[in-house]
């Protein structure tokens, strides 16, 4: 008999729930996003959408309907009636007995969960200490792949060493994003942070710190930054959906800014809270 244990119980293997043949599961072989809502309105709907299009593309997940994807994220949005929450959303290729190709005609698997965040945000008081960490990850980080053991891992080590998050650093040195955030110095009064490209993921985030700048009149620089420039920056933020932007006060121990949140990131994070409110009005709805 073909069977499968689950925990302790052994399950004949056609009456298994295929979620636990996801390819997910097995291969990491899926993409998701990750999108907030603030007072009741998902922020950056389209713009999130667009991503999550491209990183289906990007793996060959064809076939979706992404108008009915919408749909359901909005419909699940309303049920929660969460105020401030984030939505989580991934499609893998589907469910299938192991085998690393995979058959055109599988069922994608579509799966979201929508859970509460806290509002207002108590760290970005603070701001947050962060250090960095080699990037592990493969040469397309620019889809936003369910393979994100590199990013756990350097995470977890971040943690271990009472840091926010890993600031990760390619083969020359150079700062690519963060485990799980867009990275950013402010350097005589200039913004300065990695060009776009298959070592980062397209952060929505930095698409409006890009936005920002330009309204401010602040100069935006995408080029490589090295460690020690980071480590003398006046000053560092993350940018992040779940946080948008989160001012860094220490960097593998060495003090930024006086161990405060900087004058210009705090510029960046007023002038993104009345984006998020003058968006609130053309967010999408069911009808
Ligand atoms: N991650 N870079 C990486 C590697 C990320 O995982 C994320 C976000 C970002 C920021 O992207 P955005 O501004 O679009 O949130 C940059 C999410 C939130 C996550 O994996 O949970």
């Amino acid at each position: 008999m073909e069977l499968a244990v689950v925990q302790e119980k052994i399950i004949p293997l056609d009456e298994l729930n295929p979620a636990y043949l996801d390819r997910g599961t097995f291969f990491g072989d899926g993409v998701y996003d990750v999108m907030r809502s603030y007072s009741g309105h998902i922020f950056a709907f389209d713009d999130h959408i667009a991503r999550f299009e491209y990183s289906l593309r990007e793996i060959g997940i064809t076939g979706v309907d992404i108008e009915a994807i919408r749909r359901k994220i909005i419909y699940a949005f309303d049920q929660a009636n969460i105020d401030d929450c984030m939505i989580y959303f991934h499609i893998t290729r589907g469910s299938a007995l192991r085998s690393h190709d995979w058959d055109s005609n599988i069922e994608h698997n579509f799966f979201l969960t929508i859970t509460n965040l806290i509002s207002p945000d108590p760290i970005k008081k603070t701001g947050v200490s962060v250090c960095s960490h080699q990037d592990l990850r493969w040469k397309r980080c620019d889809i936003k792949s369910l393979n994100l053991l590199p990013n756990v891992m350097a995470k977890r080590k971040a943690h271990e060493k009472n840091c926010f998050e890993a600031i990760l650093f390619d083969s020359d040195g150079n700062i690519t994003e963060g485990s799980s955030s867009a990275f950013f110095a402010v350097i005589d009064g200039c913004v300065i942070t990695r060009p776009l490209g298959p070592e980062i993921l397209s952060s929505v985030t930095r698409k409006y710190v890009k936005l920002i700048a330009r309204d401010l009149g602040v100069n935006f620089i995408e080029r490589p930054l090295t460690l020690d420039e980071a480590r003398s920056a006046d000053e560092l933020f993350l940018g992040v959906t779940t946080r948008d932007i989160l001012g860094v006060v220490e960097f593998d121990s060495a003090v930024i800014s006086n161990a405060k949140v900087g004058p210009v990131t705090r510029l960046f994070e007023d002038a993104y809270a009345k984006i998020v409110k003058s968006r609130s009005s053309s967010l999408p709805s069911l009808s």
